[in-house]
């Protein structure tokens, strides 16, 4: 008898961009005349750049002819991808990671799912709460959590470091010691950030504790402020206990195209029941040999042309374009006086939810009054309660006219 992963049954219904999905579509359907904005789930509605299509296009035109025709590339990404990530995601930051420390992906989600691979089932986890949803998810169907507390809306067997405005959204470092810390700075979905110092302290906990770090970066290229680190691997040490990963999706329009990248230092260990030394780079290269095949030539050309000069400043223009939607959002809110966190190193801004609604009760409000799609904090954990995200990744028409009817629709 086939017997099921019966770590499944232990998940929330679905997950939860598909639960919104599903709410909407099912008021359009009910409201066919009603024009509903979206500005709920974090994806970019920017034109991928010329730079990047014109590279892309003499790719396609490549693989085209018999003399340049190319099948499978390295599962770990062509070198020319890996060389521009090293030299100007890190290089030109005084950091130094090497080729075969990077390797490309076909995105940032997959990979965080992914990387629960490498650790034992005994692993203790812990997630910033609010988070994103896929580093628990993959966590529960993997086995290394207990129930879901109804009560709680929290798992069993998880740390959660609850992140809210009492303590300015900064995780405290636990009692109970994690194997596995989950951090993402820029952080999805409060748009808030960590300075170096504070970083730097989880980077020394971890070290202290042989724990590692799941630091996503996927929203560095939103950081406006200098004393903000655009990597985990700026804090000293870092590259003993972090992985790190980056993504093109929101960087340069890359949602539809996938391509991504996954940093594993050589320096990096876990170890065996028995105490051995064991370097995840080569268990991270095995492990991506074995289930992948590699990102398509064409779009690692593309996301090549994202470091050319003109590829540069054409995806500058993209990130400041989703910059001024966050501002008109912060300014909009700040007109009907809620409060708000975040859209000034990201593109997400953190609402707090007026008259003690819950965030559910809020994202029914603002879907039937406003026909505004957003996502209810609690989604991303019972510390996302009482509050909602916004995504400035709308096109800036929707954006003013998301505004103008959330106003309306506030002021009470
Ligand atoms: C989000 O809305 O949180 C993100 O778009 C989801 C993702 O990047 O997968």
């Amino acid at each position: 008898m086939i017997k099921v992963n019966e770590n499944f049954l232990k998940m929330q219904d679905s997950y939860l961009f598909s639960t919104i999905a599903k709410k909407v579509a099912k008021y359009q359907e009910e409201n066919p005349d009603k024009k509903i904005i979206k500005l709920g789930i974090g994806d970019v509605t920017r034109p991928i750049v010329p730079k990047v299509l014109e590279q892309m296009h003499d790719a396609v035109d490549e693989v085209g002819k018999s003399e340049s025709f190319r099948g499978y590339g390295p599962e770990q990404g062509y070198e020319f991808i890996r060389k521009a990530i090293v030299e100007n995601d890190y290089k030109k930051r005084g950091i130094n990671i090497e080729l075969d420390e990077v390797f490309v992906s076909d995105g940032a989600k997959c990979d965080c799912g992914n990387i629960v691979d490498l650790f034992g089932t005994n692993n203790k986890v812990a997630i910033t709460d609010p988070v994103y949803p896929v580093y628990l998810d993959t966590n529960i169907m993997t086995g290394r959590t207990g129930k879901y507390d109804e009560e709680t809306g929290k798992y069993e067997g998880i740390i959660y470091l609850p992140c809210t405005a009492e303590n300015n959204f900064i995780p405290e470092l636990p009692k109970e010691v994690p194997d596995m810390i989950y951090l993402c700075f820029p952080n999805n979905p409060t748009g808030t950030v960590l300075k170096k110092e504070e970083l730097a302290k989880w980077v020394k906990y971890a070290k202290e504790n042989k724990s590692i770090i799941l630091f996503d970066s996927a929203y560095e290229a939103f950081i406006s402020e200098e004393d903000v680190p655009h990597s985990i691997y700026e804090i000293e040490g870092a590259k003993e206990v972090a992985i790190e990963f980056r993504s093109f999706s929101k960087t340069a329009g890359f949602t539809g195209i996938r391509c991504a990248y996954t940093v594993v230092p050589k320096e990096l260990k876990a170890y065996t029941e028995d105490g051995g030394e064991i370097g995840l780079n080569r268990l991270w290269n095995r492990r991506q040999c074995t289930k992948f095949n590699g990102v398509s030539y064409i779009t690692q050309k593309g996301a090549e042309a994202v470091y050319s000069k003109e590829g540069q400043e054409e995806i500058k223009e993209n990130i400041k374009y989703y910059m001024e939607n966050a501002k008109i959002i912060r300014e909009g809110l700040e007109e009907v006086g809620i409060t708000y966190y975040g859209g000034i190193n990201s593109p997400y801004v953190w609402l707090k939810v007026p008259n003690n609604m819950k965030s559910w009760d809020f994202f029914d409000l603002l879907l039937e009054k406003a026909n505004v799609v957003g996502t209810p904090g609690v989604g991303f954990g019972p510390s996302g309660e009482g509050y909602f995200r916004l995504t400035a990744f709308g096109n800036r028409e929707n954006t003013e006219e998301a505004m103008r009817r959330i106003k309306n629709t506030l002021q009470f």
